[in-house]
């Protein structure tokens, strides 16, 4: 006998499912709600609210009212609804702001975007839904279209031509260019055609996609699930779009300082003498070093929360070790909580309703590292504290930074992640995992983030994540994850990074050697020659990989990471000052060129050379066995930083390269700031800061400024004005240099005496400077006041009081 069973639909034959788009239809009517204009089509209705002159938010709606909740990406007073005037005839609708034209045509309810010359900036054509939930839209590309953003994809800097997803995976491997989603999600496209750019973010936290590789003559946002709510962002430069993207969801938080010196990590170090021996082998050998990471076996069984106590018997002794050396312990906090009766966290989780569950009530319970295991709701705001409190374990030990992983979430089964129907509470609108899940990580990172900053009295926290949406720059750095000890994953890490900067995750780096895979000597050198230089920068690979300490191969290499990992602790200051820029006004750390040379057609996909700040070029060896690159230099002079030979811009140059060198160059007429080499960002030294001049001339048409940021690195003191900023400043006299300094703020009183000022590979030689006395280098480095020439570069060098008043010198050019 059989059962109707037999005639189950899939059965017979595989569903033809027909999808059928509706779009809004013709424009209806149109409202203004408070501070809202609500415009209805024949089918569906758009809102429309501008947040100021540059931003607006387009939501596509069903039914009499729209919802106008945001997520927590972005910024409630980023948010708020501003009126613009808006004007009717039969046609259009035209809302104009003091620098865009909003124009909804009545009848196709098409609607562009113009700046006030008219030029189109933006062009969206169809708005459309399907009875599956998914909704799209389609927006006009030009011949000259340019994409950037997206976070955290594989292949160029430029996205023409490729379609991504945003769907937060923990991809093991392969990272190739085919690969349409990693571990981040930031669903904000940037749009540049001729002299204009554009930003989209779709707020959407389910799955979205971009296509920018299917439609010829456009491209298409979409999303599967939850709602169209899209944020038009105004350029007309990138910069302005990374600026104001940045406003509406947040700037990074200015990192203690430790957390931007160099960290060294393995999967796993795998007891308590080991990690000292590693920390004491940093310092033994003089390679500077701020953390140690511990990754999963530090714990007991994987328990969050926990230390094993056979392998790490006495973790308060080995921090306090630690500290006395100058190295920190960061350890990783993954979400999954082991289901185990005996355990407090699970036991209270359990009982106080703390992990996701199904509709039904039941926990959902995956298996992670620790086997089967249940996880943290962290929609629910009670639940976010509970583990934020939950942190006071580290804390107490001394602990300021968590490493949060695994959270998108992963899990070993087939769909790698929490089953689709698990319901997040979401502080009482409850949604289910589909449409949540891209925020999982993120509300991870913001609860730690917000427990640790509760538990560390003022003190700065440190979070690093894997995973993340819009916003989470706001909490955590953010790593990419498994990469391999590939040359050609050294040479995507560029790209990706620099989008991940100009999408708001101005810190961010890869791991450097790589994770997976065995890395060589040459790789290492020229991974960290590279990584020195990202904002985020630590080594870590592993289980069952080669080594990859920078002493694991051999004295010439060590000699070489020693160097450049001392570059990095030299350059603190300047790279520290660009970090609170970030922080200031959202510009990332570091840059693709196109962001500050958006004019020039050379570095429209330029991602094998990138600049720290808008003045220095970094272009790192990416393949192996090489000696020499091509490097193209924007408009400008520029300087080879290790030599001095000048180049003028606007062309290729082929650099030498030899292992022990990444060539870099400064732009002429520009500053650096340099600091003392310490061994970990703490170290209590005179904090002698050097200003750099590259390139100064003589000629009366030479300026060059600098502003230089500083306060105590650590705590939220700056917050409340506890910070200082030096303005320099150095103009062409006809015969020589007028160079002059004075404190914008001084609230912060850096440890030191002395200031000082090196005009490297300057177009002039000086025979005075302000009738200073002629000193050698060691008097000096010894703190005496006066000027030393620099016989090996040519630099001068000059050393003046700190004084608050700032100051002022004359330097005579020689014949
Ligand atoms: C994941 C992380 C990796 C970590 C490993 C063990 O693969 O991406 O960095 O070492 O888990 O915790």
């Amino acid at each position: 006998m059989e059962s109707s069973e037999a005639i189950r639909p899939e059965k017979m034959g595989p569903l033809v499912m027909t999808e059928t788009w509706n779009t809004p239809g013709s424009v209806e009517s149109w409202e203004r709600s408070e501070s809202i204009y609500i415009v209805r089509g024949e089918r569906a209705g758009i809102a429309f609210v501008f947040l100021n002159d540059e931003i607006f938010r387009m939501k596509l709606f069903h039914g009499q009212v729209p919802d106008l909740t945001t997520t927590p990406a972005v910024l409630a007073e980023s948010c708020i609804p501003h009126l613009f005037p808006v004007e009717e005839d039969e046609d259009q609708l035209v809302f104009t702001t003091s620098c865009i034209r909003l124009i909804i045509e009545k009848t196709s309810f098409l609607i562009r975007v113009e700046n006030l010359a008219g030029e189109v900036i933006m062009q969206q054509n169809l708005t459309s839904w399907n009875p599956r939930g998914a909704s799209h839209a389609e927006y006009d590309m030009q011949p000259d279209s340019h994409f950037y953003g997206l976070g955290e994809k594989s292949s160029f800097l430029d996205k023409r031509g490729e379609r991504y997803t945003n769907w937060n995976t923990d991809v093991f491997a392969p990272h190739l260019p085919e690969i349409e989603a990693l571990y981040e999600s930031i669903p904000l496209l940037i749009h540049m055609h001729g002299e204009l750019a554009y930003g989209l973010f779709l707020d959407n936290t389910g799955r979205s996609d971009f296509d920018m590789r299917s439609h010829g003559v456009a491209f298409t946002v979409g999303c599967s699930t939850g709602a169209y709510d899209i944020y038009f962002i105004n350029g007309p430069e990138m910069k302005d779009v990374v600026k104001r993207y940045t406003a509406l969801t947040g700037r990074i938080a200015l990192p203690p300082k430790w957390s931007i010196g160099y960290h060294q990590s393995r999967y796993s170090y795998m007891n308590q003498q080991e990690v000292l021996q590693l920390a004491r082998t940093f310092r033994e050998k003089n390679i500077p070093c701020d953390v140690i990471y511990l990754d999963i076996h530090y714990m007991d069984e994987y328990r969050v929360f926990t230390f094993d106590p056979v392998n790490f018997p006495e973790p308060q002794k080995m921090i306090a070790e630690l500290g006395e050396l100058g190295v920190r312990i960061v350890p990783i906090v993954d979400p999954g909580v082991k289901k185990d009766p005996k355990y407090e966290v699970y036991k209270e989780g359990v009982l106080n309703k703390h992990f996701c569950r199904k509709l039904e009530g039941d926990i959902f319970f995956g298996e992670v590292w620790p086997g089967i295991s249940a996880f943290p709701d962290f929609s629910d705001s009670r639940t976010a504290e509970w583990w934020g409190d939950l942190h006071k374990y580290y804390t107490d030990l001394g602990i300021q930074g968590i490493w949060n992983d695994m959270n998108e979430p992963a899990v070993f089964n087939e769909s790698k992640t929490m089953d689709l129907d698990v319901m997040h509470f979401n502080d009482g609108r409850p949604v289910t995992h589909e449409e949540y899940h891209n925020l999982y990580g993120m509300m991870m990172s913001k609860a730690t983030y917000e427990g640790l900053a509760e538990h560390m009295a003022g003190e700065r926290p440190f979070v690093l994540t894997r995973a993340g949406y819009a916003g989470i720059q706001r909490y955590a750095a953010v790593w990419t994850g498994d990469n391999r000890s590939f040359w050609e994953h050294m040479a995507m890490a560029m790209p990706m990074v620099l989008n991940m900067g100009l999408s708001g995750l101005a810190f961010a780096g890869p791991d450097i050697g790589g994770f997976a895979h065995h890395t060589s000597a040459q790789l290492l050198v020229r991974w960290t020659q590279m990584g020195v230089f990202f904002p985020y920068c630590r080594n870590h690979s592993s289980i069952g990989t080669l080594r990859q300490e920078p002493w694991s191969f051999g004295e010439e290499v060590e000699g070489i990471l020693r160097e450049f990992i001392g570059l990095r602790y030299r350059w603190m200051p300047h790279i520290y000052n660009l970090f609170h820029e970030a922080e200031d006004c959202g510009l990332p750390v570091i840059r693709p060129l196109i962001l500050e040379y958006p004019r020039d057609p050379h570095v429209t996909n330029l991602c094998d050379q990138f600049l720290l700040g808008d003045n220095v070029l970094i272009a790192p060896v990416y393949r192996p066995d090489t000696d020499h690159r091509s490097v193209y230099l924007p408009e400008g002079c520029w300087l080879d930083y290790w030599d001095g030979e000048v180049h003028e811009g606007g062309k290729h140059i082929l650099a030498a390269a030899p292992l022990h060198i990444m060539p870099m160059y400064v732009k002429a007429g520009s500053f650096t700031a340099e600091g003392p080499l310490k061994q970990y960002a703490q170290e209590e030294m005179e904090e002698t800061v050097i200003f750099h001049l590259y390139g100064a001339k003589a000629e009366k048409d030479f300026t060059a400024s600098f502003t230089l940021y500083e306060d105590d690195g650590h705590s939220f003191a700056y917050r409340k004005g506890a910070y200082s900023q030096i303005a320099v400043e150095a103009k062409g006299t006809g015969d020589g240099l007028l160079l002059n300094w004075f404190y914008k703020t001084d609230a912060y009183k850096p440890p030191r005496e002395m200031l000082r000022f090196a005009l490297c590979y300057p177009f002039f030689s000086a025979d005075d400077v302000d009738g200073l006395p002629e000193i050698s280098l060691d008097e000096l480095k010894e703190g005496r006041k006066g000027w030393a020439r620099n016989g090996k570069s040519g630099a001068i060098l000059i050393q003046v009081p700190d004084e608050r008043s700032g100051g002022e010198l004359r330097i005579r050019a020689g014949n």
